[in-house]
């Protein structure tokens, strides 16, 4: 069943001179989780953050620290970042040959796992691991850079992955990725979508504007 709505904003979006600040502003503005692009120039091409900048941001806020994590191996960090103070680890099953093992390992670590699909990659690469879930993310713009635009074909994976979580009686979050606005959060709420993260749309206009950026990507 489709939860309430959440709002995820990414802080690459985010002054990365004062993130500290940043979150604790987009908490106060009523942010539900704070998503974390971690990326490697390797799975995707940019490089961003690594475990020390979660640990560093951990004291900042109570909210959940949502990491996604485009990294490979991802294997040798997922520790790392769980000790940091990760709430979720979101892995992509494109990243490496074990994504059972890597889910396997996070829940070891007492953490919150999620599973991404990136937009070339099927709705049935969660299948196997969708018992072992607590999120599944649909990218909607192929992973590394923020800014890009929504792609459509992600609604119909909303769907069909909402019916796929639906079926397993479990509460699992179905989170969208990638080019959410305005107009195209509602598209994605429609779709079966719980969390929506924003990063541009999120940020835009500094810590005067989070709230009202929050609210109206909440349709509010
Ligand atoms: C893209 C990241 C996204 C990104 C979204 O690889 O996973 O979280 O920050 O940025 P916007 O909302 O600007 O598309
Ligand atoms: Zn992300």
């Amino acid at each position: 069943m489709q939860q309430p709505i959440r709002l995820a904003p990414s802080i690459l979006s985010a002054d990365f001179a004062k993130l500290g600040e940043e979150v604790r502003a987009m908490a106060a503005a009523g942010a539900d989780y704070i998503h974390v692009d971690v990326m490697d120039g390797h799975f995707v091409p940019n490089l961003t953050i690594g475990p020390a900048v979660v640990r560093a941001l951990r004291p900042h806020t109570d909210k959940p620290l949502d990491v996604h994590l485009m990294i490979s191996p991802v294997d040798p960090f997922v520790r790392e970042f769980a000790e940091a103070g990760a709430d979720i680890l979101t892995v992509h099953p494109e990243a490496g040959p074990h994504v059972h093992r890597t889910i396997q390992l996070i829940k070891s670590l007492g953490k919150k796992a999620g599973v991404s699909i990136n937009p070339g990659t099927p709705v049935e690469a969660v299948d196997p691991v969708l018992d072992m879930v607590d999120l599944v993310l649909v990218m909607s713009v192929n992973p590394g850079f923020g800014g890009q635009s929504f792609l459509d074909g992600a609604i119909e994976k909303l769907k069909r992955l909402r019916a796929r979580i639906d079926a397993t009686g479990r509460t699992i979050d179905l989170q969208v990725d990638g080019g959410i606005n305005d107009t195209t959060a509602p598209l994605a709420r429609a779709a079966g979508a719980d969390v929506l993260v924003a990063g541009t749309a999120g940020f835009v206009g500094g810590p005067a504007r989070y709230a009202d950026n929050l609210r109206r990507l909440r349709g509010g």
